[in-house]
């Protein structure tokens, strides 16, 4: 199976295996199938925080449960539960249409449901953790259902349990979302806090946040329509003190934001840019001008291209600042 047209790096790669799921009994049938051929799987949403160096030898599952329900409300707060394989973009719209808003500063990221727990996506000073309540998953070793419960998934930045490797077996099949009824807007980011003053709203809506945060999204990150990307292609990298004084004393202009604990997470961004790497091209991948975070396929770019990139622009960054920039795409 070609899966060009299933990862929005659009790399041309092929599965061995390939399968759409669409139900838990469609998961119970991918089940049998490895258990008669045992072989490597891994699940794909909206595929857009992968990267396929080369071939994928194993049972590709392409996620595509649906569903959107409130399942139940309390005083304080809706319970909305969605199948994995939901848009999420068009899920966070459902929900301002539904009149349950809070989710709009996830507007636009692309990607899935199923998806959004397992790095805990984020953005606008949002990650999807605070309003995640439980997640449904079908576990692929013993063929049971089971629900985490929002601490039971371990949620940090770009981070979850379901991305640890003894967790590979945990399919997830739906998310709960808890959302407060009292809406309060969360501005605190700087750039979408900019963007809401510039247009001076006279009353701030919901509607108001989605527009700002869809409006800053393509200003800065590029279509993956137009060209291959996955986002943000590193995580914010994470120093201690100690690093980030020094590299401070070197760089005054050195973007970053102090976190508990007197850890510091540096604007990845600004190593690369400082680095001399915004624009940087090498044939058809290149680091995107507007956002230097994210790496582009401008063409008939390999995954393997894809990750030469990757590797030079960590090494250039690592010999400027001493900093190790992690991927925070998934590489296959
Ligand atoms: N900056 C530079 N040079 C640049 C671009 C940015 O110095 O060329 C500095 C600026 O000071 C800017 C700061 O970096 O204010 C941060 O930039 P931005 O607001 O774009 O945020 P980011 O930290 O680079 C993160 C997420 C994005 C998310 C944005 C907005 C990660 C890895 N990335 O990027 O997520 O959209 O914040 O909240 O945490 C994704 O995960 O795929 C993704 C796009």
């Amino acid at each position: 199976e070609h899966i060009k047209k299933l990862n929005t790096f659009g790399v041309d790669a092929k599965a061995k295996n390939f399968a759409e799921i669409r139900s838990i009994e469609d998961l119970k049938q991918a089940r049998e199938h490895l258990r008669q051929q045992p072989q490597d799987f891994m699940v794909i949403g909206g595929g857009s925080n992968v990267l396929f160096r080369e071939d994928y030898p194993g049972f590709l599952l392409r996620m595509m449960i649906p569903g959107f329900e409130k399942i139940r409300e309390d005083d304080e707060h809706y319970f909305v539960r969605a199948g994995a394989g939901e848009v999420w973009h068009s899920f966070v719209r459902k929900m301002l249409d539904a009149g349950m808003p809070g989710l709009e500063n996830l507007a636009y990221i692309p990607g899935t449901v199923g998806a959004a727990p397992i790095q805990n996506i984020g953005a606008y000073g949002l990650e999807a953790a605070e309003f995640i309540d439980s997640v449904e998953c079908f576990d692929m070793d013993t063929g049971e259902e089971r629900t985490l419960t929002n601490k039971e998934c371990d949620f940090g930045y770009r981070h979850s349990t379901f991305k640890k490797p003894e967790n590979r077996h945990l399919v997830i099949t739906a998310v709960t979302f808890k959302l407060p009824k009292n809406w309060v807007p969360n501005t605190s980011y700087k750039a979408l806090a900019e963007e809401i003053e510039i247009n001076s709203f006279p009353e701030l809506s919901p509607q108001d946040v989605y527009s700002c945060v869809i409006s800053l999204r393509r200003r800065k990150l590029p279509s993956p329509v137009k060209f291959g990307n996955a986002g943000s292609f590193f995580k914010n990298p994470v120093v201690d003190r100690e690093t980030f004084t020094s590299l401070l004393r070197t760089n005054p202009s050195l973007v970053s934001y102090p976190l508990a604990g007197g850890r510091f997470k540096l604007s990845a961004a600004w190593l690369i840019d400082n680095a001399g790497l915004r624009g940087y091209r090498m044939g058809d991948v290149g680091v995107w001008e507007k956002q230097p975070l994210v790496l582009v396929n401008y063409g008939q770019a390999t995954g393997e291209d894809i990750y030469a990139m990757a590797q030079d622009v960590r090494l250039r960054v690592k010999n400027c600042f001493g900093v190790k920039l992690e991927p925070e795409v998934a590489m296959v």
